[in-house]
């Protein structure tokens, strides 16, 4: 047994991973704003430091909970679209909060960090599927921000020997196959839980961004990865972290359009999903689609739920469950 720091542990991907380190019988202790996150994400299993990851203090009441055998940061500024109207917050935030968590990590003698990277690393892809070869290109400060710090932990891993783990996460979708987490963003901006609400009648139609993709229905195409399939890449990547850093592209290697999207989400909900076709949504690519060959072959990573009805399945469940999210049960609805 072990015990973890898991920055952004009550957010989307890091309350999974948090059930995946507790479903191991590891310990865990978040450290969490709560800003974008859920308490109720939270089992009670998991200790709470309620904070910012730049907050010294708050980084100091997390790390005397310790000794941590690893750090897995999940926090930070993470919408592509905001960060084109904010990006010198976007890149100001996400370096300082994970240069702050590494800096504390390395100090209290923990030197394995996993942090959480994006697609975007690879802005308008020249090849698809896109490997770990690929050129680094972000065409967002997002994108940027997170390459900031892949390049930053590069450093501190010449210098201090911390050995990090930067997974590239491509379309993370779906909620716990048990029911007891799901995806909760306010706002919302991602594909397949808009257009669930829109089955379900909690929001207006879902607005198709762009049907004049250079794909085969014209809209957008994406890889949709269940978030337990991704929670469980952050476990198998941990004993690698005793030899060396890795970066791996994480997905199905699977792509399906906006249009599957809709239809399988119809399909599930045994009801159409109202929608709408509009304009391209600014600095989408046409495609991205991750080979995790190299994620498959060096750590046996294999996804549990690499179908995109049975990912949209695990979030329709959720979703009909808690239709107000984490703020209100169904019962409340
Ligand atoms: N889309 C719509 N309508 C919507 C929302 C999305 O048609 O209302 C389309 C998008 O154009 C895209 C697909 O659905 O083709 C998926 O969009 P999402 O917003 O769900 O996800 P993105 O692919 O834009 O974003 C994901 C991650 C980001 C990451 C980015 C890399 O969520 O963190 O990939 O480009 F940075």
């Amino acid at each position: 047994m072990g015990r973890f720091l898991v920055t952004g542990g009550a957010g989307y991907v890091g309350s999974h991973t948090v059930l995946a380190l507790l479903d191991r019988g590891e310990e865990v202790v978040v450290l969490d704003d709560l800003s974008k996150g859920h308490r109720e994400a939270l089992p009670a299993r998991a200790r709470l430091v309620a904070g910012r990851c730049d907050d010294r203090a708050k980084l100091a009441e997390a790390f005397a909970l310790g000794p941590f055998d690893a750090v897995l940061h999940f926090a930070a500024l993470s919408l592509v679209g905001e960060s084109m109207r904010e990006p010198l917050r976007y890149m100001a935030e996400n370096l300082a909060t994970t240069m702050a968590v590494a800096d504390a990590a390395v100090k209290s003698g923990c030197r394995k960090f996993v942090m959480s990277s994006t697609a975007a690393l690879f802005g308008f892809p020249e090849r698809i599927p896109i490997d770990e070869q690929q050129r680094l290109g972000p065409v967002s400060p997002y994108g940027e921000s997170k390459l900031m710090c892949e390049r930053a932990l590069d450093w501190a891993e010449r210098i201090h020997g911390l050995r990090f783990a930067s997974l590239r996460y491509f379309n993370a979708a779906g909620a716990d196959p048990l029911g007891r987490a799901g995806e909760d963003h306010d706002p919302e901006t991602h594909l397949v839980p808009l257009a669930i609400d829109a089955a379900l009648g909690l929001r207006g139609p879902l607005t198709v961004f762009g049907t004049d993709y250079p794909t085969p229905d014209g809209t957008g195409i994406r890889d949709y990865v269940h978030v337990t399939d991704l929670a469980e890449a952050h476990l198998r990547v941990l004993p690698l972290l005793e030899h060396r850093s890795v970066r791996y592209n994480l997905g199905n290697g699977t792509g399906y359009s906006v249009r599957e999207v809709i239809e399988t989400v119809g399909r599930v909900a045994g009801r159409p999903v109202p929608h709408v076709l509009g304009p391209r949504r600014e600095g989408d690519p046409a495609v991205l689609v991750a080979s995790s060959e190299k994620l498959r072959v060096e750590t046996a990573w294999t996804p549990r739920f690499p179908g995109l009805e049975d990912i949209v399945r695990t979030a329709w469940a959720w979703r009909a469950a808690h239709p107000r999210g984490y703020g209100g049960r169904a019962a409340a609805a």
